[in-house]
């Protein structure tokens, strides 16, 4: 069997100790008691492997898994055909489940409490409810942003995780365990510097040693070593920190044009001419977890050590130091 890039069991999925532990005791106990999986929900930055994980528990349940996402659920009846077609044990994984609409959250809740699904039949005067039994079904939602969840949608799941940002240790073995399945040839500390400059995640990594192996042969050079892989992030620009032409703008921007903040998302994202949502759910995470900016409830601010890192690389000149009385 080809071995898959996604890890399909836990034991594989490397990282994330504490949920693993924890998910492992929440799955054997289900597993003993014959129930299904308590509703769960996975929070945290894109590419950290929410979606991964959402596949692993299906996995070792042994259950099937149906995949959907907030948006693509737009009518009552597409999420009612969807619930009615589960069996029991089944999981839902809806993926970015922040974007569903009120009224679909609402026939959710019913659901996910009592596994029963009201549908409202008839119009005018003969209006009625019929409550249709579901199948005992696990909802698995997945979402880059919590914040943005109804508070009655998010009581409802019994187990709630919040994936953070892996070490660069972690990402220098999923770099090992990607480059086997690809056939890639990596050496250990090509995969380490490839974990440091990941940003903490996953997919960053995995992409990264794509494009590294890519530079690689078109040198005619068979295994990857610290110098094609320190040469092919300088052609990416991608700094010592991690850090690419877009994060980079993104710190200078917030320098020279809101003087060092705090900004609001909406205003940024104008002046940077880049999606709102590129920039939380890419740009921010890593640059909040390396402490380089805040997020106060006036917007975003530049820290100290982001400027000092804006002088030391010359992106902004030394005489702008004193431009802000907050450094
Ligand atoms: N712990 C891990 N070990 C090995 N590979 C991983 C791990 N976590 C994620 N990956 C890999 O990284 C990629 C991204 O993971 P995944 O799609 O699960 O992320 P996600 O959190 O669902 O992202 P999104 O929010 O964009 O949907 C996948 O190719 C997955 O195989
Ligand atoms: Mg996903």
């Amino acid at each position: 069997m080809v071995k898959s890039l996604r890890p399909r069991t836990l034991e594989e999925f490397i990282g994330q100790e504490t949920i693993k532990q924890s998910l492992k005791v929440f799955i054997d106990s289900a597993k003993a008691r014959g129930e299904p999986l308590d509703h769960t929900l996975f929070y945290g930055p894109a590419g950290l492997g929410k979606t991964t994980l959402a596949k692993i528990i299906s996995q070792e349940l042994n259950v099937s898994l149906k995949h959907t996402t907030g948006p693509s659920i737009e009518k009552v009846a597409d999420l009612a055909s969807i619930l009615i077609n589960l069996s029991n044990g089944d999981i839902l994984f809806i993926d970015e489940i922040h974007r569903l609409s009120k009224a679909i959250e609402e026939v959710l809740y019913a659901a996910m409490e009592d596994f029963k699904l009201p549908i409202v039949a008839g119009s005018g005067k003969s209006t009625h409810t019929i409550v249709i039994n579901l199948n005992q079904f696990t909802l698995i939602g997945a979402t880059t942003r919590f914040g943005l969840l109804s508070p009655p949608l998010r009581d409802r799941f019994g187990i709630i995780y919040h994936l953070e940002p892996y070490a660069p240790s972690e990402l220098g073995q999923i770099v090992l365990r990607t480059a086997s399945i690809f056939n890639i040839k990596v050496n250990e500390r090509a995969a380490e510097l490839i974990g440091l400059r990941a940003r903490g995640i996953p997919r960053v990594a995995i992409q990264l040693l794509k494009r590294v192996r890519d530079f690689a042969s078109a040198e005619g050079i068979s295994v990857i070593n610290a110098e094609i892989v320190l040469s092919t992030f300088d052609q990416l620009h991608i700094d010592d920190y991690g850090l690419n032409d877009l994060d980079r703008k993104y710190l200078k921007t917030i320098v020279e044009r809101f003087n060092g903040g705090p900004v609001g998302i909406e205003t940024l994202s104008t002046a940077l001419g880049e999606d709102k949502g590129t920039i939380e759910d890419i740009v921010e995470p890593y640059l909040l977890k390396v402490d380089f900016i805040l997020r106060t409830p006036k917007g975003r601010v530049l820290t100290k050590k982001a400027l000092d890192y804006l002088f030391s690389k010359r992106i902004i000149p030394e005489d702008k130091r004193n431009f802000n009385t907050l450094f």
